[in-house]
């Protein structure tokens, strides 16, 4: 589908469906609304079929050859209009017109005198459109033509016809979202195409693209520096390990943020095997590295000043003769020992000798790790916020607000340091697992270990990264693409701590 964006009204455009949104009790025909459509508008609302109330959508027949369908899309009250609310209505109406027989169709903009700046507006519409437009269909090539209607929607164009917020601001949106769907195309892959060695040949076709440095740390590297922990977790499987390390680095950037993605490209738990139902979800386990992947494409486009380090652990976790099994003892990076009391706790130890590593050799400002951490964190807040641990209130702070921003919900979680002794390990410095309570949390503190003092927040994805059902922009299957937005947000608005 593509996304245009155009400063006028439709005038003679020959469309198959022109949407409104419209907020409620804010009903009047858009000035420059040809006669037959505002007098479909008009009668649709005169039979109280439609108010603008959130969530509510109509599509009229007007009887124009030019433009035979009105669809109008209620955005709610206009004083609780938002970005956020912007980019689902978006995403509702390109679901919408994608059930119905369209293939061009048109979005007017409305004029929200000033409730959201108009910049916002076309930004918003822009993104919420294109995300909600995503399909993963690679693997589809004879779509059963019964379930599809005829036509393919094809083309969207975005109408604002006084141009106040501009091509610009569309684009940008369609940048953002772009970076989107590309972490959901790296997460929806299976995990016999998104090997470790594929996840590193996507991080250079990013870095190729924008400029960015790309290293990629091969298995007799990573023995030699000693990241036991990621090793310990990679040997079980025939794939070799990769640490991805990307930097972008602007001129005159004087900080310089971290971000750590989980790539366990396919968890089976290892020799701590888990069940086989729904086992098959577990290629998603590298939904923090593709955020992380995404954020740097965002990076890359968007320039903002300051130095990003994007850094990613990725492994297969796999039972086999050469795994790690229970009780097994591995000497970290930073050089605590750790007794693996399960091996499907795996996310921890490879973002430990990660993080240590990131933050040894680029003495980041502040650092961010993204991961499906524990089914705990699941249990704790379902697939509605992300959960957050983190050792720097301001940091905190920061990350909270980029999630309320761009509408991925960040909760913090307690970070008592007695949730943390149940790590202490018997035979070992550490044990890779605590109680069978508040796993979510001691999880993150198991982080805790490897960050020291530098200002440090752990966000668990693990519910917020697949198995979302469908809000507007947010797909109804498969990777979400989460953490992306989130990670621009908070670099492109960046302020020492
Ligand atoms: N990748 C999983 C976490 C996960 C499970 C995410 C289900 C999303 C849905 C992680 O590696 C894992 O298996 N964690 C264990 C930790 C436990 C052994 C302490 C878990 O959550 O059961
Ligand atoms: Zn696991
Ligand atoms: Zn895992």
């Amino acid at each position: 589908m593509k996304l245009n964006y155009a400063k006028k009204t439709p005038g003679k455009d020959k469309l198959d469906a022109l949407t409104l949104l419209m907020a409620e009790n804010h009903l009047k025909p858009p000035t420059g609304l040809d006669a037959p459509l505002a007098s479909a508008l008009k009668q649709g609302i005169a039979l109280k079929e439609f108010s603008g109330k959130k969530g509510e959508s109509l599509t009229l027949f007007t009887g124009s050859k030019q433009i035979p369908r009105l669809v109008l899309i209620g955005l709610g009250k206009p004083d609780e209009l938002d970005p956020e609310s912007l980019r689902r209505a978006a995403g509702k109406t390109v679901q919408h017109l994608k059930k119905m027989n369209v293939a061009k169709a048109g979005i007017w903009l409305p004029e929200l005198a000033g409730k959201v700046p108009a910049g916002d507006l076309v930004e918003a519409v822009a993104e919420g459109a294109s995300l909600g437009a995503y399909e993963f269909k690679q693997y589809k090539e004879a779509p059963d033509a019964k379930e599809k209607p005829s036509a393919e929607l094809k083309q969207v164009t975005l109408y604002e016809p006084s141009g106040k917020g501009g091509n610009k601001a569309a684009a940008t949106g369609l940048m953002r979202a772009g970076a989107v769907r590309r972490a959901r195309d790296l997460g929806n892959q299976p995990a016999n195409a998104m090997t470790p060695t594929q996840l590193a040949v996507e991080a250079k076709s990013i870095a190729k693209k924008h400029g960015l440095r790309c290293k990629i740390i091969e298995r007799a590297q990573l023995e030699r520096l000693g990241m036991g922990l990621f090793m310990g977790v990679a040997q079980g499987s025939r794939q070799p390990p990769k640490m991805i390390v990307l930097e972008y680095r602007p001129p005159g950037a004087k900080q310089t943020l971290a971000f750590v993605g989980k790539g366990i490209t396919f968890d089976s738990g290892g020799i701590s095997l888990k069940p086989g139902a729904a086992m098959d979800e577990m290629k998603f386990d590298m939904c923090g590295a593709a955020a992380v992947l995404g954020a740097m494409d965002a990076i890359g486009a968007a320039k903002p000043k300051v130095n990003v380090v994007g850094i990613i652990p990725a492994c297969e976790n796999l039972p086999d003769g050469k795994a790690v099994k229970p009780g097994d003892i591995l000497k970290s990076y930073a050089g605590k020992h750790v007794e693996v009391l399960n091996t499907d706790a795996e996310g921890r130890l490879v973002l430990a000798d990660a993080l240590a590593y990131g933050i040894k050799q680029f003495k980041p400002d502040a650092v961010v790790d993204l991961a499906t951490l524990t089914g705990a964190c699941v249990v704790a807040l379902g697939h509605y916020a992300t959960g957050a641990i983190g050792n720097h209130d301001g940091l905190m702070e920061r990350v909270t607000g980029a999630g309320r921003g761009c509408g991925e919900i960040v909760w913090p979680l307690p970070n008592f340091p007695e949730y943390g002794e149940e790590l202490k390990g018997k035979y070992a410095d550490l044990q890779n697992i605590g109680s069978r309570y508040g796993g979510a949390i001691t999880g993150g503190l198991f982080l805790k270990e490897f960050v020291g003092d530098v200002p440090w927040v752990h966000l668990d994805i693990a519910g917020t990264a697949w198995g979302v059902k469908r809000i507007g922009h947010i797909p109804n299957e498969g990777a979400t693409g989460v953490g992306v937005r989130l990670l621009l947000d908070l670099a492109q608005n960046w302020k020492p701590l």
